[in-house]
């Protein structure tokens, strides 16, 4: 049956073999794919390997085409992105079944952290450290996607970044490595759920294939230049963890990595990702950026770029049109090699055959399942679940006069002044990279509806105060006068929602417009603040801060950002979420991290020190570290335990501390493992992260939390880019975070 619809759409003719177990599949696909490709011309091969914009919506610098359904029907187009909805899909799948050999079109789109449901942030997910709540919320994006006609996601974005600067760190699962390859592995499997083939999975694609969140300066498209060393150590392995998980595909990046794009980039590609690796998916280029490496100094015109694009790897053209100019004539003209063009097109091919589309190019586009998932209450839910997850409490200090117990959670007999720019805001609560839909007024909760979901509205006060960025001040005083009737106010304030994302690149991290300043002048009225912090990055609100009795920051946190928050500030939900990256004191600590070396003069103290690594004018520790965040109960952390202290070879090291909630709620603790090689034949990082642990407890409950330590734990790369582990003395540290751990020595002989 399947074959049958495959030779009517495709009318071909392949031998058919059986389906016994998955190689004999395998097989069979390539075959398969060898069969199409016998058919094809030098076009249609480059036609498979070329991608462009619908025009419905565009995500980079449009170049204007009205002859684009003409190319399809030619057979001049292998992939359509900024295409959605069953209607469009199919309509232009038709067209591709109009074109000589009829190979369907794959359709894909920026699916970042939602499609019709939208939930926080990537970065703010990150927060959660919750690896099953995070491949949940990728499987929930993979089912609305595919049930919208599209096959393929541009997501999980895996870079590394330790510059809150560059805007595009809300993409991604923050500055460390560990953290980040997990992360990187669950979203990949929640999209691709059971495997290609299944009508409700998109392909992951991991991005942006590399170093691009190493940008000189955090600015966006900027060149990298780091150390072979650090690629492999810190940049490459979440990339890793994608493709050992199945990312179907990849995509390369804007950047240069050491004078060479990384679109252009062989050793990258070609040696790394197919060669070391044996990825057998396909690359796809980012927007533009064959083209782009004329403006890079690296191609001289478009046929160059093409040459140097295919010949380094990079399988699939997103909308720089060379492709499919110069691909045909750089072949007859032995420039480039008819093996690496077949081995683009066959890596398309196979994940065209994969998908199904062969079978049925319409497989996804079905009215039915898009009405199913149009409106599904359960991924809702899920949206609220994780955004509650996302929040971080960064401060929480008791009510004037009460000891022990902090400002939050709120209670229902308070009245509560709600301020600021983002109280009613409703499309803000989306963030950067969100799908609009028409009715989202409708569907988001901003925090005004979520609070008036929860509590009486006879207890809630609202005054907007300022907007996010400009100078206007004449709402100050009606602000004043609404906190001056409450018993608390809980001030929103942040950067707007395009403020990060692509091309997103900030010089100054501080509140924009005269948020400080409203602020400062609701803090004169005597009132306990509790501030709200939106942003997709670590911004600096220091003076916001120091006037602030309770913060949370709450990202962007999606449809149910409301709900969410309103559940935090009441203790419905006990925050327990984790900075997945180090929040600066100022952009001058920027590149910040805490997983840094020690340097040959380290700053002992807090206090600046002559001829040690420091800031004359600031401490070297940042805002809020790694891995911070507070509950609304208290954790002890006693009898740190390790099974020896002197270990041997291929010996297992096992950690043990006991947790104790000693606080009056329940609350869930992220235990954190890192360690530290204390000489090494290269420098190694003051403390790694190795493992992580959560852990909820009802209030005076305890639990003993362990962790198995290896030598693959203790495993680096060398100045020869040798992975091993040398023996010595390591440190073993537990806690709440980066900074406040418990340290035990240990010994590990080979
Ligand atoms: C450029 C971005 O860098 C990339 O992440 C995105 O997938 C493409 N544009 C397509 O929108």
């Amino acid at each position: 049956m399947r074959y049958v619809q495959y030779c009517k759409y495709a009318g071909l003719i392949v031998v058919l073999f059986g389906f016994q177990n998955s190689s004999a599949q395998k097989k069979t696909i390539d075959q398969k794919v060898d069969s199409v490709l016998n058919l094809m011309t030098l076009e249609e091969k480059a036609g498979q390997l070329n991608q462009y914009s619908g025009d419905w919506s565009f995500t980079g610098p449009v170049t204007k085409d009205n002859t684009k359904i003409q190319q399809v029907k030619e057979g001049k187009l292998g992939s359509m992105l900024n295409v959605v909805g069953v209607e469009k899909t199919r309509l232009l799948q038709q067209y591709a079944m109009q074109s000589r050999l009829k190979i369907p079109l794959l359709f894909g789109q920026d699916v970042i952290h939602g499609f019709r449901t939208t939930f926080p942030l990537p970065l703010a997910e990150a927060a959660s450290w919750d690896l099953e709540a995070i491949q949940l919320s990728a499987r929930i994006s993979a089912i609305e996607t595919s049930a919208a006609g599209v096959h393929w996601t541009f997501a999980p974005m895996v870079d590394i970044s330790r510059d809150p600067r560059w805007g595009r760190v809300m993409e991604g699962a923050g500055e460390d490595t560990y953290l980040g390859s997990l992360i990187a592995a669950a979203r990949v499997k929640g999209f691709q759920g059971k495997g290609l083939g299944n009508t409700d999975v998109v392909m992951a694609c991991a991005k942006h294939f590399a170093a691009y969140g190493a940008a000189v300066g955090g600015r966006d498209y900027n060149s990298v230049d780091m150390s072979p060393r650090m690629l492999w150590e810190t940049y490459l392995p979440p990339f890793f963890a994608a493709k050992e998980a199945g990312a179907a595909t990849f995509m390369n990046s804007f950047n240069d990595l050491n004078g060479i794009p990384a679109t252009g980039n062989r050793y990258l590609q070609r040696d790394i990702l197919k060669g070391k690796w044996n990825f057998n998916g396909f690359v796809v280029s980012d927007w533009a950026s064959i083209g782009e490496m004329i403006a890079h100094g690296f191609a001289k015109d478009t046929s160059h770029a093409a040459q140097l694009g295919l010949s380094a790897g990079s399988d699939m053209d997103m909308e720089s049109r060379s492709y499919i100019k110069h691909l045909p004539q750089l072949v007859r003209e032995g420039k480039v090699k008819i093996e690496w063009l077949d081995d683009a097109v066959r890596r398309i091919l196979r994940k065209k055959f994969e998908l199904g589309l062969f079978d049925d190019p319409f497989k996804f586009s079905n009215e039915h399942r898009q009405q199913q998932q149009w409106n599904n209450p359960q991924h809702i839910a899920a949206a609220r679940e994780m955004a509650k997850k996302s929040i971080v409490l960064l401060k929480n200090h008791p009510l004037p006069g009460e000891v022990g117990v902090g400002t939050l959670p709120l209670t229902n007999n308070q009245k509560v002044a709600l301020i600021g720019p983002f109280v009613k805001a409703v499309k803000d609560n989306l963030g950067f990279w969100s799908m609009e839909w028409e009715d989202d007024s409708a569907r988001i909760v901003p925090l005004w509806k979520g609070m008036l979901n929860k509590v009486d509205p006879a207890n809630l006060l609202y005054a907007k105060g300022c907007n996010i960025n400009d100078a206007d001040t004449s709402g100050f005083a009606e602000a004043i006068e609404t906190a001056k009737q409450s018993d608390v106010v809980v001030i929103t304030i942040g950067e707007a929602r395009d403020m990060s994302g692509e091309a997103k690149s900030r010089s100054s991290l501080q509140l924009p417009g005269v948020q400080n300043q409203l602020i400062a002048a609701i803090a004169a009225t005597g009132k306990p603040i509790v501030l709200l912090i939106h942003a997709g990055r670590p911004l600096i609100f220091d003076k916001a801060a120091s006037h602030a009795s309770a913060i949370l920051y709450t990202w962007w946190l999606g449809t149910e950002a409301g709900n969410a928050i309103a559940d935090v500030l009441y203790g419905d939900y006990n925050p327990s979420g984790k900075l997945p990256i180090t929040f600066p004191r100022t952009e001058g600590q920027i590149p910040i991290y805490y997983n840094h070396y020690s340097t040959g003069r380290p700053a002992e103290d807090e206090f600046q020190n002559n001829y040690v690594s420091a800031y004359i004018d600031l401490p070297n520790s940042p805002a809020y570290p790694f891995g911070y965040g507070l509950s609304y109960t208290s954790f002890v952390f006693t009898d740190f335990k390790l099974s020896s202290t002197s270990l041997k070879g291929n010996q297992t090291l096992t950690a043990s501390i006991t947790l104790t909630n000693t606080g009056r709620v329940k609350g869930k603790e992220t235990v954190q493992l890192y360690i530290r090689d204390l000489v090494g034949k290269v420098v190694r990082p003051v403390k790694e992260l190795k493992g992580f642990k959560q852990v909820e407890l009802n209030p005076g409950e305890s639990k003993v939390i362990t962790f198995t330590i290896t030598t693959n734990d203790l495993r680096f790369y060398d100045d020869q880019l040798i992975y091993n582990w040398e023996p010595g003395e390591f440190e073993i540290m537990i806690g709440s975070n980066s900074k406040e751990v418990q340290v035990k020595k240990i010994n590990w002989s080979r």
